[in-house]
C-alpha cells in the first residue's frame, strides 16, 4: 500500500498515522483489526473519491482470492469503530454498486501524532518486561475512568462502580486504567485491595489493610505512615503489622482513637494524604466484602466528595442475567454485601460501570493483537463470539487451549491448523469446561500441586504446599514460579513472614475461577485431609496467636473437622474483632462458633461451652 507523503490526518475527534499505523480518538488509541485500519488508510488518503470493491481487494487482500464478505467485514468493523466514539457519525459511504468512499473533512498533519494518550493502552515499556497485557475494547468505560479521576484531582472525589460476571474484565480494566494513569503522566498514588472469597470474608477491613499495606510499602509509604499516626492511631494500634517495624515506636493514643471510629480515622488521615496527590483506591471483589468494609465504603461515599479520592469498587452481579436474584451458592456474606452495595449505589447516586461481552469487532482485535501477522479466517472471531458469548476470560482461555493443541500454529504466520468445522464441534461448552481442558494440559505433578494449592484458597503459601507434597521445595518454588512467568496460571503476590520469621512466598490464582475448578475437582476425603494439613502446618507457624490468621486458620480447622481448635480460633477471632469494634464480625464469628460447637463431641463440649460463654461476657460493641 502506498503511504501517503504528510505524516498523518485528522477527522473529526480521530488523528491517523499512517507510519505508526495508530487511529487515536480524543487521545485514545482506537483497537481496529488490521484489515479494517489498511481500509481507512485507503479511504482517507483520497476523500471524496469512490474506490471500488475490485480496487480495495486487491489493494488489502493481493495476489489472494477472498470472498466479497470478507471486505464486508472490515467495513463493518471500521464503521462501527468510527460511529461508536462520534456518537453515530458517518466516515465511510457506500456507493451503491460501485464500491466506497470517506465522506467528511480531512485534514492532512505534518507532525506525528505525538500527543500522549491519556489512558494508553499496554506499551513497548509493558512488553519489554515480560508477556504484554492485551486489552482490547472499553474505550467508554476508560474515558469514564479517567474523568472521574480528573474530577477527584480537583477535589470532588467519588465511589465509583464497576460490575461485571466473573471473567468480564474488571480487574483488566482497573489495572489497564492505572498503569495508563501512570504511562499518561498522571500523578497520583494508586493501591490495590482484594476481598477473598474464602476464609478472608468475615476478617474486618480486609480489602482495606491489604491497599494500605501496598501503600505503606511504597514510595510515599512514610509519609502516609505520619499522616495514620496522626489522625488513625486506632489503625495504627489495631493493625501493627501494616508496619514494617511491627508499630513498635508508636506510643498507642487510645484517647483519639476512641474518640472517632475506625472508619472515621481513615477518611481524615486519606483526606490529609491526598492533599498533596490525588489517591486511588482500587477495591476487588466487593461482593466478598466483610461488614466493617462496608461501613466504610459508606463513610467515603459522603466524604470523598469533597476529597482528592477515587475509591473503585469491582463487583460481580448477584446472578447471571443481572436478574438481582440470589444464587444457591451464595453465601449469607455475599447477600449482606449484595444488599449493602445496591443500597449505596441507589442512594448515593454512584457511577456504575456495567461491564457487557465483547462484541465481534472487538475480539477480531483480540485475535489479532493476540497472534500478530495472522492469515485467520474471518469466520474464527465469529465462532469465538458464538462459543464463548464474547466474555473474555473464556476466549483467553480458549485461544490458550488451541494453541497448545496447535489448532492454531505458527507457520510464518498464525493459521488455523484444522478446519474451523473441527474447532466448532471440540469447543469447551462454558468457562469451567475450558478451564479444565487447560488444566490438562499441564504436567501431572503441576496438576497435583495446584490442585493442593486450590485448598489454601485463591491466595496460597509455598511452605504451607510443601507440606502437602512429595519432593523438594526447591523444585516446588522453581516451577511456581515458572508457572506465573510463562502460563499465566498464577500471580506472585510477594514474600510474607510467619508469626514464628519464617519467610514464606505467596502466589495468587490468576484468577479465583481457576481455584473454584481445581478444589471441585477433588474429593471430600482429599479436602479433608489437606485442610487440617494446612491447618497443622499454620499453627506449627504460630498462626493461631495472630489475629490476622485466625480466620484463616478457624477456616482450614473446620474444614479439617477439628472442630475443638476451630471454635477456639473463633472465639479470639471474636476476641479481636469486638477490640478493634467491628461488632459484626464478631458476631458472624461467634454464630460460626455456636454451629461448630453443636458437632463436637460430648467430652469436648465443657471447654467450648466455657470459652463462649468468655465472648458472651465480653462487652456488646457500640453500634449493635
Ligand atoms: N478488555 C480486555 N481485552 C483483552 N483481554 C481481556 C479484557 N478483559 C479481560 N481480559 C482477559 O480476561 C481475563 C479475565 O479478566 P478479569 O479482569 O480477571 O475478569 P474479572 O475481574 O471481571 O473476573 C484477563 O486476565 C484477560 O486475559
Ligand atoms: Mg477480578
Amino acid at each position: 500500500m502506498e503511504e501517503s507523503e504528510s505524516r498523518g490526518y485528522r477527522f473529526g475527534a480521530f488523528r491517523l498515522d499512517p507510519h505508526e499505523r495508530v487511529l487515536l480518538c480524543n487521545g485514545l488509541r482506537v483497537p481496529l483489526p488490521r484489515k479494517a485500519l489498511e481500509l481507512l488508510l485507503l479511504l482517507v488518503a483520497q476523500p471524496g473519491r469512490t474506490l471500488s470493491k475490485i480496487e480495495l481487494m486487491d489493494a488489502l487482500w493481493p495476489h489472494r482470492a477472498v470472498h466479497t464478505n470478507s471486505l464486508l467485514v472490515a467495513v463493518n468493523a471500521l464503521r462501527s469503530a468510527l460511529s461508536t466514539r462520534m456518537l453515530g457519525a458517518q466516515f465511510v459511504e457506500t456507493v451503491p454498486r460501485r464500491g466506497y468512499r470517506f465522506v467528511g473533512a480531512v485534514q492532512r498533519t505534518a507532525a506525528p501524532l505525538d500527543t500522549p494518550s491519556p489512558v494508553p493502552r499496554p506499551g513497548p515499556r509493558a512488553a519489554a518486561q515480560g508477556a504484554p497485557e492485551v486489552f482490547v475494547g472499553r474505550t467508554r468505560e476508560l474515558q469514564q475512568l479517567l474523568l472521574l479521576f480528573e474530577q477527584a484531582r480537583e477535589g470532588r472525589g467519588q465511589l465509583a462502580l464497576i460490575r461485571g460476571a466473573a471473567g468480564m474484565g474488571k480487574s483488566a480494566l482497573v489495572r489497564c486504567f492505572a498503569r495508563g494513569l501512570a504511562e499518561g503522566g498522571h500523578t497520583a498514588r494508586i493501591a490495590t485491595g482484594r476481598c477473598l472469597e474464602s476464609h478472608g470474608s468475615s476478617a474486618a477491613y480486609l480489602p482495606i489493610l491489604d491497599a494500605l499495606a501496598g501503600l505503606l510499602a511504597g514510595p510515599h509509604g512514610a509519609s502516609l505512615e505520619a499522616q495514620l499516626e496522626l489522625h488513625a492511631p486506632g489503625w495504627c494500634e489495631s493493625f501493627p503489622e501494616l508496619f514494617a517495624d511491627g508499630g513498635s515506636h508508636r506510643a498507642p493514643s487510645l484517647e483519639a482513637a476512641s474518640r472517632e471510629s475506625l472508619p472515621w480515622q481513615l477518611a481524615r488521615a486519606l483526606s490529609a494524604w491526598s492533599s498533596a496527590q490525588p489517591v486511588v483506591l482500587v477495591l476487588e471483589d466487593l461482593h466478598w466484602a466483610d461488614p466493617s468494609s462496608l461501613d466504610l465504603l459508606r463513610l467515603l461515599c459522603a466524604h470523598c466528595r469533597t476529597e482528592r479520592l477515587l475509591v473503585l469498587g469491582t463487583f460481580r452481579p448477584r446472578a447471571p442475567g443481572l436478574s438481582g436474584e440470589a444464587t444457591p451458592s451464595e453465601s449469607a456474606l455475599e447477600a449482606l454485601s449484595a444488599c449493602a452495595l445496591s443500597e449505596l449505589a441507589h442512594e448515593y447516586a454512584l457511577p456504575l460501570l456495567a461491564l457487557v461481552p465483547l462484541d465481534l469487532t472487538e475480539l477480531v482485535s483480540y485475535l489479532d493483537a493476540c497472534l500478530p501477522e495472522n492469515e485467520l479466517t474471518p469466520s474464527l472471531p465469529e465462532l469465538f463470539l458464538r462459543k464463548t458469548g464474547g466474555v473474555p476470560l473464556f476466549a483467553a482461555r480458549w485461544l490458550q487451549v488451541l494453541r497448545e493443541r496447535g489448532q492454531l500454529a505458527q507457520r510464518g504466520r498464525w493459521v488455523l491448523a484444522r478446519d474451523i468445522s473441527e474447532l466448532e464441534g471440540s469447543a469447551p461448552d462454558s468457562l469451567e469446561a475450558v478451564i479444565r481442558h487447560g488444566l490438562a494440559h499441564l504436567p501431572t505433578t503441576i496438576q497435583q500441586a495446584l490442585a493442593f494449592a486450590s485448598v489454601e484458597g485463591d491466595e496460597f503459601r509455598t511452605c504451607v504446599l510443601a507440606e502437602a507434597l512429595p519432593g523438594s521445595t526447591l523444585e516446588l518454588a522453581r516451577e511456581l514460579a515458572e508457572l506465573a512467568r510463562r502460563d499465566g496460571w498464577l500471580v506472585h503476590v510477594g514474600q510474607e513472614e510467619l508469626p514464628d520469621g519464617v519467610l514464606t512466598e505467596r502466589y495468587r490464582f490468576a484468577h479465583v475461577l481457576y481455584q473454584n475448578v481445581l478444589y471441585d475437582g477433588l474429593s471430600r476425603q482429599r479436602r479433608i485431609s489437606l485442610h487440617r494439613r494446612a491447618a497443622l502446618t499454620l499453627e506449627a507457624h504460630g498462626c493461631g496467636r495472630h489475629s490476622r490468621f485466625l480466620a484463616e486458620l478457624a477456616w482450614h480447622q473446620e474444614r479439617g473437622r477439628r472442630f475443638s481448635r476451630a471454635v477456639a480460633t473463633l472465639i479470639s477471632a471474636a476476641e479481636h474483632a469486638a477490640r478493634i469494634a467491628a461488632p459484626r464480625e464478631a458476631l458472624l464469628y461467634h454464630a460460626r462458633a455456636r454451629t461448630l460447637l453443636a458437632q463436637l463431641p460430648q467430652s469436648e463440649q465443657p471447654t467450648g461451652l466455657q470459652l463462649l460463654h468468655r465472648q458472651q461476657e465480653l462487652p456488646v460493641p457500640a453500634g449493635l
